[in-house]
C-alpha cells in the first residue's frame, strides 16, 4: 500500500519498546543477491527473540514488492522489519499477539563503489552483547554513526575493548603481511551477508584469510582496511582517525581489495 496509508499502533512494541529485528536484501538490476542466507539470518533473529513468522510468506512478498514497486529491472533493497505485535506496555512478552510485519522495497545505488575511498572515525563500541541478533534497537549504532557523519566521514569503526569489531553498518577487513583478518563470528558482531561472499571470494582468489581480531595497535602493520555490506559492497578505508589523530592513512585502493572488488563484481553484476 502506499506509505502515507500505512500505519502502525502506537502500542507496537516495535516503536514501545525496540522490540523487534530486520533484514535488508540487496537485489542487483531487480534479481536478489543470496536471498536464502538472508532469510537464514531472519530466521535466526527471529528465533533468538521467540517471534514466528513463516519465512515462505516473507520471500514471496519481498519478490512481490520489487515488482509492485516497478524495480524489476533496477538496482534496490527490500527492508524486511518484524515486531513482536502490538499490546499494551509490559516487558514481558504478552500472549496470543500476532508480530506486525514492515516490508518495502526501495532503490538504491550498489555501483561505483570500487571507485569511492572512505575516511572512517573509530569509536567505542557500547553496543550490547549480542550483535548477532539484527535488532531494530540501533541506539548505540545512530548516535556513532551521527557523530562520523558530523565530522564529514564515511563511517565509523568500533572497538571493544581496543579490538575492532566492525562498522556501525558494515563488517570490517584488515590486510596484514598479505593475510586477510576479520572478527569470528559470535556476540559482538552481526554476521555479515557481504562479510560471507568475501571469505568465499578468498578462497577461489588464494588469498589467506584468518577470523581473528585486530588490536587498534596493531595497525602500524596493516597495509589495507576494507568495509563490506549490503549497502556499502567492498568500500576501501584510506584514513581512519582515532580521537583526532589520524591512525591510518593511505593513498591508493590496496591490491588485494581490489582483487576482492573486481571478483564481486563479477559475479554479482
Ligand atoms: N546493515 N554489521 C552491521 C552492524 C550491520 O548493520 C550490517 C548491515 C552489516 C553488514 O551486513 P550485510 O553484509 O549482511 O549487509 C554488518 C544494514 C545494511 C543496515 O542496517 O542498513
Amino acid at each position: 500500500m502506499p506509505h502515507d496509508q500505512a500505519f502502525v499502533s502506537v502500542f507496537d512494541r516495535g516503536f514501545m519498546f525496540g522490540d523487534g529485528i530486520y533484514e535488508v536484501t540487496p537485489f542487483y538490476k531487480g534479481k536478489p543477491y543470496r536471498l536464502e542466507d538472508h532469510l537464514d539470518r531472519l530466521k535466526y533473529s527471529l528465533s533468538q527473540i521467540e517471534v514466528e513468522l513463516e519465512i515462505d510468506l516473507i520471500r514471496r512478498t519481498m519478490l512481490e514488492a520489487v515488482s509492485r514497486a516497478g524495480l524489476e529491472n533496477s538496482d534496490c533493497a527490500v527492508y524486511v522489519q518484524i515486531t513482536r505485535g502490538v499490546a499494551p506496555r509490559t516487558h514481558f512478552y504478552p500472549q496470543h499477539i500476532e508480530p506486525t510485519l514492515l516490508l518495502y522495497a526501495f532503490p538504491v545505488t550498489l555501483e561505483g563503489f570500487e571507485n569511492k575511498k572512505a575516511s572512517v572515525l573509530v569509536s567505542k563500541d557500547l553496543r550490547w552483547h549480542r550483535c548477532d541478533i539484527k535488532s531494530i534497537s540501533l541506539m548505540a549504532n545512530v548516535r556513532a554513526n551521527n557523530e562520523s557523519h558530523t565530522a564529514g566521514l564515511a563511517e565509523n569503526i568500533l572497538l571493544r575493548k581496543g579490538y575492532f569489531t566492525e562498522g556501525s553498518h558494515s563488517s570490517i577487513f584488515f590486510v596484514k603481511n598479505n593475510t586477510l583478518y576479520t572478527h569470528p563470528e559470535g556476540p559482538h558482531i552481526l554476521s555479515g551477508i557481504t562479510r560471507k561472499a568475501v571469505i568465499e571470494l578468498c578462497a577461489n582468489l588464494g588469498i589467506k584469510l584468518i577470523e581473528d581480531c585486530v588490536h587498534i595497535d596493531e595497525l602500524v602493520e596493516v597495509d589495507e582496511v576494507f568495509l563490506t555490506g549490503t549497502t556499502t559492497q567492498i568500500l576501501a578505508v584510506t584514513s581512519m582517525f582515532h580521537k583526532e589523530e589520524e591512525v591510518f592513512s593511505t593513498t591508493e585502493t590496496g591490491k588485494i581489495t581490489r582483487a576482492l572488488q573486481n571478483e564481486f563484481l563479477r559475479i554479482t553484476r
